[in-house]
């Protein structure tokens, strides 16, 4: 059971020869329990990566707390997950070997490697792919890759960078519906960064809607889509309920009010 507490967060890049700093977050307090699926929102450039990269180690809060589990977060750790946009796999391993990297590093012996390995290529429905090259397998295929491979370590949490932005609508359902189903099985916390607010309205127990400059939490909204999914609604029924599309108004308002400036890629 983990928990995550944000407490009062800043981060701030120092500014360089041509650029002035920048407050990437602001003031941000955030508490997950356990097993919460939270789905963060906002515009390009609010903070959302910064926000993730804090849960991960890979960045220090200028001011303010990390905590896992009442620990502060002082660097990575195999007990934290992380999927990129971009799977980051190794091209030039197979299927299999990907989701060991972390594994052999961690010193697991060979056999038990083997075990997790097939496990979590199975939860991703992809046992039948262990011997093949990266390379050979299709977008969705290469980010289900990169979800076993987060999965093999079996972290306490998942966090998870707009890892569904760059495929297909249908390959993008699918995986969503899988992603769901592996919650739901494997009881983790997630961290999922989205720029779909369908997607975000969908997955999400608690959805994180934030605003830039400074990068901010503007609202957060307890769901329960997802749950209605996963006790058997149809996804579409679930999309064309009024309560979700009265609330996919009311985040787009937010991330992009009407008559504002369309200077960026922002949710819509
Ligand atoms: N390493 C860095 N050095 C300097 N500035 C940075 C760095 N990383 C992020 N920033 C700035 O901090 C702000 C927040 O960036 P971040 O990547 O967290 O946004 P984001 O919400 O993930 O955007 P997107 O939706 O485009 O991925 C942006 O203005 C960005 O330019
Ligand atoms: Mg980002």
């Amino acid at each position: 059971m983990s928990r995550i507490d944000i407490n009062d967060v800043s981060v701030v890049f120092p500014a360089r020869e041509n650029t002035p700093a920048v407050t990437a977050l602001d003031g941000v307090t955030l508490v997950l329990e356990a097993e919460t699926f939270a789905t963060v929102i906002g515009r390009s450039g609010c903070g959302k990566t910064t926000l993730l990269n804090l849960l991960a180690g890979f960045q220090a809060p200028a001011t303010g707390t990390v905590m896992l589990d009442g620990a502060k977060i002082t660097g990575p750790g195999v007990e934290r997950g992380v999927v990129f946009q971009k799977n980051a796999l190794m091209p030039w391993l197979n299927v299999f070997d990907n989701v060991a990297l972390g594994l052999r590093f961690q010193g697991m012996p060979k056999a038990a490697r083997q075990e997790r390995v097939m496990t979590c290529l199975d939860w991703v429905g992809l046992a039948a792919f262990a011997r093949h090259r990266v390379y050979e397998l299709s977008g969705g295929m290469q980010q289900r890759v990169g979800i076993a491979r987060a999965l093999a370590a079996d972290p306490k949490i998942l966090l998870m960078d707009e890892p569904l932005g760059a495929l297909d609508a249908l390959t993008r359902e699918n995986l969503q519906e899988l992603i769901l189903q592996l919650w739901q099985k494997a009881g983790k916390l997630i961290l999922f960064i989205t720029h779909g607010i369908e997607e975000a309205l969908f997955l999400g127990t608690k959805l994180v809607v934030m605003t830039p400059r400074p990068g901010k939490i503007h609202t957060t909204y307890n769901l329960s889509f997802s749950r209605r999914f996963l006790a058997g609604e149809s996804a579409r029924s679930i999309k064309a309920d009024p309560a979700f599309i009265q609330l996919r108004e009311e985040v787009l308002e937010v991330i992009h009010p009407r008559g504002a400036d369309d200077d960026d890629d922002s949710p819509r």
